[in-house]
């Protein structure tokens, strides 16, 4: 044979692969949610999330540290509301001295520099477990929005850098950036989960916070998985209304979301590798049936790849210890 072309010229040896590798995963990637519990020297493991934590505050601020020593630069906090707190108009959301307020304000203090992104919904604080207020059997559009904005002020004036609202409400993202305005917070960024999924993958998630739905689903303000072009317009109102970073949301089965959105926006897009992938690769790893490590970088890569600048993942110290490897 007479080839013009070799492709596998530029595979040869891992120098040269290296070398020609269009995608590099890099600590910076990455932002780490963490689970947050009442409490005090308490690390909990999440029985659907193995090797993955609820932590009370004086934990998280150690896990904090370390994860800033690795180079990880931003977490996204979710707390763990007590049962008697919870009711249907999110009154411990707004708490000034609420677990969010408080953890907020302890990792802050002990890790200045870190990126401290907090989750704005309503379902951790809901006794429906649904992400807005409920009235008979419907999820409230406007009355839920007034609380989130309310809500992204609060973790704003505890310390919070960036604000993410998970719920999928018409309309929040400028009520929360007028909010925010309007109380001088002026340096508070908002990352808006814009395409969110109505997804079978939050499943090991709700586990972790106890907040999954009582009743129903949450079809109505969630997105279709059938709908691509939904996605876009959701996420170009996310922009138009004031979002830094928009994110797409679950990761792997939306890989051509990501690509769609990257190319249509000109902000930061990140992607939400959820619980339930990190459960199916654990699942499998722990059978034996797939290497928990190469599965980890396969994935996070394909993510990147697709088009993600930012990247949550339970996996976010595993892929830097590997990435440094
Ligand atoms: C709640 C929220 C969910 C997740 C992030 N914020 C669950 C849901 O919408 O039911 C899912 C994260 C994960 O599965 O890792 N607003």
């Amino acid at each position: 044979m007479h080839l013009s072309r070799r492709n596998r010229i530029l595979r040869l040896s891992p120098a040269i692969r290296a070398m020609v590798a269009e995608t590099i995963l890099k600590p910076s990637d990455f932002i780490a949610p963490l689970f947050i519990i009442e409490g005090s020297g308490i690390k909990e493991e999440i029985p659907s999330m193995q090797g993955y934590y609820r932590r009370s505050i004086d934990l998280t601020v150690q896990e904090v540290k370390e994860l800033w020593a690795m180079g990880i630069k931003s977490v996204l906090l979710f707390i763990k509301c007590k049962d008697e707190l919870k009711d249907n108009k999110g009154t411990e959301a707004l708490n000034p001295n609420g677990l969010m307020q408080r953890s907020i304000r302890a990792i802050k203090d002990a890790c200045p520099d870190m990126v401290v992104m907090t989750d704005v919904a309503l379902d951790p604080f809901s006794t429906y477990g649904h992400d807005g207020i409920v009235d008979g059997d419907e999820i409230v559009n406007d009355p839920t929005v007034e609380v989130l904005a309310k809500m992204s002020v609060s973790h704003a004036q505890a310390g919070a850098d960036i604000v993410a609202p998970s719920d999928m409400m018409d309309g929040r993202i400028l009520a929360i950036r007028e909010a925010l305005e309007q109380n001088g917070l002026t340096k508070t960024g908002i990352m808006a989960y814009s395409a969110k999924y109505a997804s079978c993958f939050y499943g090991p998630f709700r586990d972790a916070l106890d907040s999954a739905p009582g009743f129903g689903d949450k079809k109505t303000y969630q997105m279709d998985y059938a709908n691509r072009r939904e996605a876009l317009k959701e996420v170009l109102m996310d922009v138009e209304e004031g979002a830094d970073i928009v994110m797409v949301k679950p990761a792997m089965a939306y890989l051509d979301i990501i690509r769609e959105v990257r190319d249509n926006v000109d902000v930061p897009v990140s992607a939400y590798h959820v619980s339930g992938e990190y459960a199916m690769i654990k699942a499998a790893a722990n059978m034996g049936w797939l290497d928990e490590n190469k599965a980890i970088i396969e994935s996070l890569t394909s993510i990147k790849r697709a088009g993600a600048d930012l990247i949550a993942t339970y996996f976010a110290k595993d892929a830097v210890k590997l990435i440094n490897g």
